[in-house]
């Protein structure tokens, strides 16, 4: 088991072995970011962004909170957003769900655990919504599979929808949405090709969803 004291000698050990490979990593690094991917996932520790992708720190901008949700009022994943299209320049947003999503599973199953069942609220808006394809599976896991999936569909959807993606489409910046979900039991990850590269892709989308 990992006491406290170990995270920081892991650090040293760890920040060597990087400076043993490329001496100048920090150094270079410490002037300036320009990461090409904006992650927003699950907070969840099976799911860290970098390790999964196989990315250096540098290399991708990240925002976690419980079940991956980009909720329209939420000025904490607005700013991320934000700073990372227009200062930072991403190219790529990913929006990364996982298969065993603890928040899903509390929103499908209606669990209390306090406060949190408010921000948990928003997946069982898209449970409602996609109630018809839902409730025709009938093996329970497969409810949350599909629920943990669309939830990705709908966050998509949502970066799209933000004014700040809008109006870089609108400038004719290169910028894609992308939905992807993870599997605990495999590491890998699955693209849910959902992929808006533009305002017209938004579009169809939303078209495809009546
Ligand atoms: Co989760």
């Amino acid at each position: 088991m990992t006491q406290i004291n170990d995270l920081l000698a892991n650090n040293r050990k760890w920040a060597a072995e990087v400076v043993q490979r490329d001496p100048e990593f920090f150094e270079r690094l410490s002037h300036r970011q320009s990461p090409k991917y904006l992650w927003i996932g699950c907070s969840d520790s099976r799911v860290p962004a970098n390790q999964i992708i196989g990315l250096m720190p540098g290399d991708v901008f990240v925002h976690r909170n419980v079940a991956n949700l980009v909720v329209h009022t939420d000025l904490n994943c607005l700013s991320v957003i934000q700073y990372a299209v227009e200062v930072l320049g991403v190219q790529h947003i990913i929006v990364c769900g996982h298969y065993g999503c603890g928040g899903v599973a509390a929103a499908l199953h209606r669990h209390r655990h306090g406060l949190i069942d408010n921000w948990l609220r928003h997946i069982q808006d898209t449970q409602e919504k996609y109630k018809a394809q839902l409730v025709g599976l009938s093996i329970e896991h497969e409810q949350h599979d599909r629920l943990c999936e669309l939830n990705v569909i709908e966050q998509c959807i949502n970066v799209g929808q933000t004014t700040i993606v809008e109006d870089a489409w609108a400038r004719g910046q290169d910028l894609t949405v992308h939905g992807w979900i993870y599997d605990l039991h495999d590491g890998l990850l699955r693209d849910l090709d959902t992929d808006i590269g533009s305002m017209a892709d938004l579009t169809a989308r939303l078209k495809e969803k009546d």
